[in-house]
């Protein structure tokens, strides 16, 4: 290109008029192009984030429907949720219900992380480190507005993951009405058929607790017998160490360091 013709060019079309295989001219555009696409990126994470937290909260509500056997397709979950379920707050210590937060607002998750508000477990089957003091719990009542069934949350660790789920009990406190997770990051076709329909079904009517007040369910690889037939919950078949992880869970947050007291309380009508 003539001097003159060059020097007449602005800085634009100096780049321009580089050729295409020209090195310079390739890393200016590719490190343009990038910056463009994490604008985007950003942008989209950013402006998303609203809706990924109210799909959070619609996933957990229909969740607790459906352990609760409230759930069918199609249904408003959020109407549905607020006519038929009543969140509140238990202090798992104390056994009683709590006031001290609004159950609607009240996140258990971030309160287990925080020392103010959680209590450090030493003896930590569930392997969870902390338990959040107050814990978010969920009743359905009956048209005379007696309790029907109560729903606890649960977590744990599987193989690989923290577990997070709800364990439905009916009114006597014992016997199961539903169980299943809505986090868990196991292994599919392994750890993570603890989401099967066909392995959830085994734990509706089965209890709790033994005639001794002790947490008698186990999820186990033997044989169940007549005195564990109704405790009894099979393990994964080549998932032993998550079904090991839900055994552990369900031990911890239906023993007395968990729900145990409240339910307890609940029993003999005290809370
Ligand atoms: C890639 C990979 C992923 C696995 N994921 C899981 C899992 O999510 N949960 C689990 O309990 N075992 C998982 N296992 C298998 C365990 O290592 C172990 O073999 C199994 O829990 C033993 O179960 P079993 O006694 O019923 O055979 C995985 C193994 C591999 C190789």
């Amino acid at each position: 290109m003539p001097e003159a013709t060059e020097k007449k060019m602005g800085p634009w079309g100096r780049f321009l008029a580089m050729p295409a295989d020209n090195p310079v001219k390739t890393v200016i555009v590719a490190v343009v192009l990038c910056l463009f696409c994490s604008m985007i990126v950003s942008a989209a994470a950013v402006a998303l984030r609203p809706v990924q937290a109210e799909n959070k909260v619609l996933d957990k509500r229909r969740n607790i429907l459906e352990v609760a056997g409230l759930y069918k397709p199609g249904i408003d979950v959020t109407e549905t949720f607020n006519e038929k379920v009543e969140p509140r707050l238990v202090d798992v210590e104390a056994g009683t219900f709590s006031d001290a937060a609004d159950p609607a607002t009240y996140d258990q998750r971030a309160a287990s992380k925080d020392p103010a508000r959680s209590i450090g477990l030493d003896d930590d089957p569930a392997s969870i480190g902390r338990m959040a003091k107050l814990a978010s719990v969920y009743i359905i009542r009956d048209d005379q507005g007696g309790i029907e069934k109560i729903i606890l949350p649960v977590h744990g660790y599987g193989l690989w993951s923290t577990m997070y789920g709800f364990v439905a009990l009916k009114a006597d406190g014992n016997e199961v009405a539903g169980f299943q997770f809505y986090e868990q990051g196991e292994t599919p076709g392994l750890g993570a058929e603890v989401d099967n329909p066909r392995w959830k079904a085994q734990w509706p009517g089965k209890k709790i607790y033994g005639d001794d007040g002790k947490v008698k369910i186990a999820v186990s690889k033997q044989v169940p017998n007549a005195d564990t037939a109704s405790y009894h919950i099979d393990s994964l078949a080549g998932a032993s160490l998550t079904s090991r992880g839900v055994d552990n869970l369900i031990h911890f947050w239906m023993g007395e360091k968990g729900f145990k007291r409240f339910l307890d309380n609940l029993k003999a009508g005290t809370v």
